[in-house]
């Protein structure tokens, strides 16, 4: 497997494509988020990290944007991550996990932020546990997708990552994402 990680700037149409067909044949549920070349969701992201097998079709992704947010009364920078995804044909087999053991090695230099956060279902919460995240109880405010002007809050699983930062740092209070979601 050959490690790739690209900024957003750099990615050509193929890479798009490309990216694209691995995060619809991910997400069954979702095939209009990634339609045609568009090989992203929500917050537009700032950078690709991603596995490609012997023959360059990407096998494993994620996509990663920072940003300054507020926690409790204090700001952090953190790495929103998102479009975390495996090939069907292939997960279950340690990718999902390599995928993200490249990122946290990332996190305190490439892409240096404070620390590393994500949003998830509960069925993939032990995924994330397995791969170094940490559940966090913060409520999420954010902007809602489809009306930018209303602001919501979540209790939905939140998970974070050391970056230059460690974990044990991680501030209490509503985390004011201050924009879209990953
Ligand atoms: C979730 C996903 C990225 C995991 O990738 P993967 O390559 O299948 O996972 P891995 O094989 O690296 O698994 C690593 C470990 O996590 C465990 N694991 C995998 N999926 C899990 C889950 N849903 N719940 C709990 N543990 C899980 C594995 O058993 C393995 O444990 P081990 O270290 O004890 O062997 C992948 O299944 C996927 O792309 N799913 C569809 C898209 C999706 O839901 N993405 C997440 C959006 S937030």
């Amino acid at each position: 497997m050959n490690v790739i990680s690209r900024w957003e700037t750099a990615l050509t149409e193929q890479d798009h494509s490309a990216l694209a067909e691995l995060l619809r044949a991910a997400f069954v549920g979702f095939p209009d988020e990634f339609s045609g070349l568009r090989s992203w969701a929500l917050a537009r992201k700032e950078a690709r990290l991603w596995l490609a097998d012997g023959s360059g079709r990407p096998v494993a992704h994620l996509a990663v944007e920072r940003r300054v947010v507020g926690v409790g009364g204090s700001e952090s920078l953190i790495a929103g991550v998102g479009e975390v995804a495996v090939a069907p044909d292939l997960q279950g087999r340690g990718l999902g996990a390599r995928l993200i053991n490249e990122l946290r090695a990332r996190l305190s230099t490439e892409f240096a932020a404070d620390f590393g956060f994500l949003q998830c279902g509960e069925r993939v919460v032990g995924f994330y546990r397995r791969a170094g995240f940490t559940r966090a109880s913060n409520a999420v405010r954010y902007l809602d997708m489809k009306d930018e002007r209303t602001v919501r809050e979540t209790n939905s699983p939140t998970m974070v990552m050391p970056g230059r930062r460690p974990v044990t740092e991680w501030p209490d209070g509503v985390v004011d994402l201050r924009g879209l979601p990953w």
